[in-house]
């Protein structure tokens, strides 16, 4: 039977990058190699961004240089050209990679998280964009604060559908919309899906809930009646997000896994080896 919902599997980033004491690359790498034998599709690694900013992804290239190849699509964060730049040097032949570019729909959010406005980051991603199509290498795109903002409270739909909008405008690229703080309930997601499925199909979006509010799980199945098929999960539901108080773990790929397979929604996923990796990944925890 075919997979009917797809998950990225978004740990070694939105997770462990929130982890306050630096964690060996080694461990990084043992706990990807786990995750690629599990029939994830997608895994998104690490980010290059500013080491300053964001310590615990500062060895992002000594990550792609160590990890197995897998048949996992590897995805790491690209904010600016010197990102994008430091992905080139990195890249290793024959892997399969997706470079994500991401924004806010909050202005509090977006200067917080990448310290300028949305607009500006969406200029500064316009050349990172076009390298990647150049370069073809596959793109996605992250919206943050899809219901709410820490610094500037509710998100009004439209500004989550305009997001879209601006990063769209610039390539095609399915999008990931973040519930970055877990605020969000089933009554707001319907309300921001409506507003961004009127200009955008279903199967180029992808649910990303926190679970800081315990709805994470309501949301996807919420998303799912909405049409939605992809959601990131963080294995062991590691995660946050450092320049968002408050974002708590991802919700858990073993959780939303439990959920889809007593529902018989197949993932191509095994429980059994993903239940591994989460030991794992609690173990690296502080
Ligand atoms: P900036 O400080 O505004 O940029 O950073 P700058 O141009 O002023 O550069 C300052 C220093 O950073 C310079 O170094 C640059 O060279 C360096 P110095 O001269 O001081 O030695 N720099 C870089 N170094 C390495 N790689 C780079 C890079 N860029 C500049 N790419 C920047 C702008 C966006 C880079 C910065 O604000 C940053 O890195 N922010 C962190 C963003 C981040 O990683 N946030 C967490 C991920 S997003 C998230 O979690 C949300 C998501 O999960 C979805 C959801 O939940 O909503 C995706
Ligand atoms: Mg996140």
């Amino acid at each position: 039977m075919s997979d009917l919902v797809t998950l990225h599997e978004v740990g070694p980033r939105d997770g462990l990058q929130n982890e306050p004491n630096l964690i060996a690359t080694a461990d990084k790498v043992r706990l990807i190699n786990l995750l690629g034998t599990s029939g994830l599709r997608h895994i998104e690694v690490g980010s290059f961004v500013s080491p300053k900013w964001v310590p615990q992804m500062a060895d992002t290239a000594q990550v792609l240089a160590q990890i197995a190849p897998n048949t996992a699509q590897t995805a790491v964060l690209v904010p600016n050209m010197k990102g994008w730049d430091g992905f080139i040097a990195a890249r290793q032949p024959s892997t399969d990679y997706q470079v994500a570019v991401f924004i806010s729909a909050s202005e509090g959010f977006s200067q917080s998280n990448v310290g300028c406005s949305i607009a500006d980051s969406v200029d500064r991603l316009a050349p990172v964009i076009k390298a990647a199509q150049s370069a073809g290498v596959a793109l996605r795109g992250y919206v943050s604060c899809v219901t709410d903002c820490p610094f500037d409270g509710p998100t009004a739909p439209a500004a989550v559908a305009h997001a879209v909008a601006m990063l769209r405008g610039l390539a095609p690229m399915p999008i990931s919309l973040g519930d970055t703080i877990g605020h969000g309930t089933p009554h707001t997601v319907a309300a921001m899906l409506r507003a961004v499925l009127a200009h955008t199909p279903a199967q180029d979006l992808a649910g990303h809930f926190h679970d800081t509010g315990g709805r994470a799980i309501d949301n996807i199945s919420l998303s799912l009646d909405m049409g939605l098929r992809a959601f990131d999960t963080a294995v062991g539901g590691l995660g946050g997000c450092p320049y968002a108080p408050g974002a708590l773990g991802n919700v858990a790929t073993e959780t939303v896994l439990a959920r889809l397979h007593a529902d018989g929604i197949h993932t191509g996923v095994d429980a059994d080896v993903i239940a591994q990796a989460a030991e794992l990944a609690k173990g690296m925890r502080s």
